[in-house]
C-alpha cells in the first residue's frame, strides 16, 4: 500500500510533542500538510484552518485531529464528508451524542474512525490485562493526582464547558481500567470539586461497583504539588497486581515484574493504520460514559478558586 497522506490539525503541545515523532518514525504515513491557527511547521504545506486544508489538498488520505474536544466534532465531520479517515484525540468529543454521530457517518462513508485512547498504549497495560483474565479482582482504587500547573499552563479550553477539567488526565486512567478488568463497572457515587470560578473540576472522588460488587474507587486531584501520582492497585485472589507511571511499571505484590519506556503515540498510529488498511473503526466511548456519568450522578462542591498565577 502506499503512504498514508496525513494532516495534523491543532498543532499545539500533544501535536508537537508526540504525533509529529511518531509520525516521522513511522514509514506507513507521509505528514503533508498541518492545519493550525498560529502555529506552523517547515517542510509541509500550512493553513489556518482545516477547511482550507481540504480544500488545497483533495490528495489527503487522513487527518489527525490535535484540537481541544469541544471543536472536535465539527472538524471531524467535515474530514469524513470529504473522504478522509480521521483520527481522535481524547477524549473523542465534548459529548457521547456526537460521537455516535461521528461512528455512523464513518460507517456510511466507509471511511476509519479511530478514537485514540493513548494511554492503553503504555508497555504494561496488555501485560496487565492479561494477568488479570483469569483472576478474581477483589478492589480496585485509582490514584491519579498531578499538578494542574505543570501540565497544562496556558490551557484555557480545559477549564471551559466541554474541557473536562481534571477529568482530562482522569479519563487516561478511566481507558485503563476500561481495557483490563474482566468485568464491566459502573458508577455509584461522585463528588467533583469545581473552583468557584472555573466552569470545570480541579478534583474527583468516584465510587463504582462491577456485577460482583467489587468496590473501585477513583480519586483524581489537579492540586498535587512535589511527585506526581499516576497508580492503580489492583487487589485480586492471586495477590495486588500494581500499575505505576501511568502504566508504564508492573508490579505483582511490590514486585516489579515489567518497566518499559513508554512508546504510546507509535503503537495509536500503527493501530490507525492496520485499521485504515482493514477498512475499520475503532471507536469505544466507554472512558467518556463514565466521565458523563460523574458529571450526571456527582455532588458537586464549591473549592477556592484556580488562579493561575
Ligand atoms: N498535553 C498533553 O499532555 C496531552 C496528552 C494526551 C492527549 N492530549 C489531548 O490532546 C488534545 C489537545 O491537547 P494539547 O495539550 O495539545 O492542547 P493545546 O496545547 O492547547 O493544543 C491544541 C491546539 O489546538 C488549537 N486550538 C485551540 N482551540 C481551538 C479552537 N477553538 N479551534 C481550532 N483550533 C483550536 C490551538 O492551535 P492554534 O491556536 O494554532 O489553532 C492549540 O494549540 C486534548 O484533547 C488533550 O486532552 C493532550
Amino acid at each position: 500500500m502506499s503512504k498514508i497522506r496525513i494532516g495534523i490539525v491543532g498543532f499545539g503541545k500533544i501535536a508537537r510533542d508526540q504525533h509529529l515523532p511518531a509520525l516521522r518514525a513511522n514509514d506507513d504515513y507521509e505528514l503533508v500538510a498541518v492545519a493550525s491557527r498560529n502555529a506552523s511547521l517547515e517542510n509541509v504545506a500550512n493553513f489556518k484552518t482545516l477547511d482550507e486544508m481540504l480544500e488545497s489538498m483533495p490528495e489527503l488520505d487522513a487527518v489527525s485531529l490535535c484540537t481541544p474536544p469541544q471543536v472536535r466534532h465539527g472538524q471531524a465531520r467535515s474530514a469524513l464528508a470529504q473522504g478522509k479517515h480521521v483520527m481522535l484525540e481524547k477524549p473523542p468529543g465534548a459529548t457521547l451524542s456526537e460521537v455516535d454521530d461521528l461512528a455512523a457517518q464513518a460507517e456510511r462513508a466507509g471511511r476509519t474512525l479511530f478514537a485514540t485512547w493513548h494511554s492503553r498504549h503504555a508497555p504494561a497495560v496488555e501485560p496487565a490485562r492479561r494477568w488479570l483474565a483469569d483472576k478474581a479482582v477483589r478492589a480496585v482504587n485509582v490514584q491519579w493526582k498531578e499538578d494542574v500547573r505543570t501540565w497544562h499552563p496556558g490551557q484555557e479550553w480545559i477549564w471551559q464547558p466541554g474541557g473536562l477539567g481534571v477529568f482530562d488526565p482522569g479519563i487516561n486512567a478511566l481507558s485503563i481500567i476500561t481495557a483490563i478488568l474482566p468485568q464491566p463497572f459502573f458508577l455509584t457515587e461522585a463528588e467533583l470539586s469545581f473552583p468557584q470560578n472555573r466552569a470545570a473540576p480541579i478534583a474527583a472522588n468516584l465510587s463504582f461497583i462491577d456485577a460482583s460488587q467489587t468496590p473501585i474507587r477513583a480519586e483524581f486531584d489537579w492540586r498535587q504539588t512535589g511527585p506526581q501520582t499516576w497508580d492503580i492497585h489492583i487487589d485480586t485472589d492471586e495477590g495486588r497486581l500494581t500499575l505505576s507511571k501511568g502504566g508504564s511499571v508492573m508490579a505483582i505484590d511490590g514486585h516489579v515484574e515489567l518497566t518499559q519506556d513508554e512508546a504510546e503515540y507509535p503503537g495509536l498510529y500503527a493501530h490507525f493504520a492496520t485499521l485504515i488498511k482493514a477498512q475499520s473503526s475503532d471507536v469505544d466511548v466507554r472512558p467518556l460514559q463514565h466521565v458523563a456519568d460523574a458529571f450526571m450522578l456527582g455532588r458537586r462542591l464549591d473549592v477556592e478558586p484556580f488562579i493561575e498565577e
